[in-house]
């Protein structure tokens, strides 16, 4: 049996990466728009993939008796129409997304919880990876950015990651 605290913590963190997954997606849409297939393409699977960690979270809940709370999904509200300022609001985003799993963690350490805490460190790992992928996006914007058709060549070498 989960502590109900974290029962509650991990509901939201089910709304969080919903809304992880409306971000991307809305990133998605204005990478369409600005012509970057490959930008699209990887903020289209990094929607799926935040789809996925709101599963993983609601079949814990799940397999351990308890029940899936659905929430509405805010609304992303900042503009996307600039490549690098979309990039560096990814990172932010992912750092926002470990500081509520470091805050599950803590609490689930405080009140005891192995069963949640064992669950946690997968999400501790992801998180991880999640900000050095936002990292080297940025990375990767600024190394072509500087020679010709830099942009391109850049949506090109997004365009390759794998689902
Ligand atoms: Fe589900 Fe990008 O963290």
């Amino acid at each position: 049996m989960l502590d109900k605290k974290i029962i509650m913590m991990l509901n939201e963190q089910v709304n969080y990466e919903m809304y992880s997954a409306y971000i991307y997606h809305k990133m998605q849409l204005a990478y369409e728009d600005l012509g970057l297939r490959g930008y699209a393409r990887w903020y289209d699977i990094q929607a799926k993939e935040e789809m996925d960690h709101a599963k993983r979270i609601e079949n814990f809940l799940m397999d351990s008796g308890e029940k899936v709370c659905l929430k509405s999904i805010e609304e992303p509200a900042e503009t996307m129409d600039d490549v690098e300022k979309m990039l560096k609001l990814a990172l932010k985003h992912e750092k926002s997304v470990t500081c509520k799993i470091h805050a599950i963690y803590r609490e689930a350490l405080e009140r005891k919880d192995i069963v949640s805490l064992e669950f946690l460190n997968w999400f501790l790992s992801e998180q991880v990876e999640e900000e050095k992928n936002a990292r080297d996006n940025i990375q990767l914007y600024h190394n072509y950015i500087g020679c010709g058709c830099g942009l391109m060549n850049a949506d090109k070498k997004m365009s390759q990651r794998e689902e």
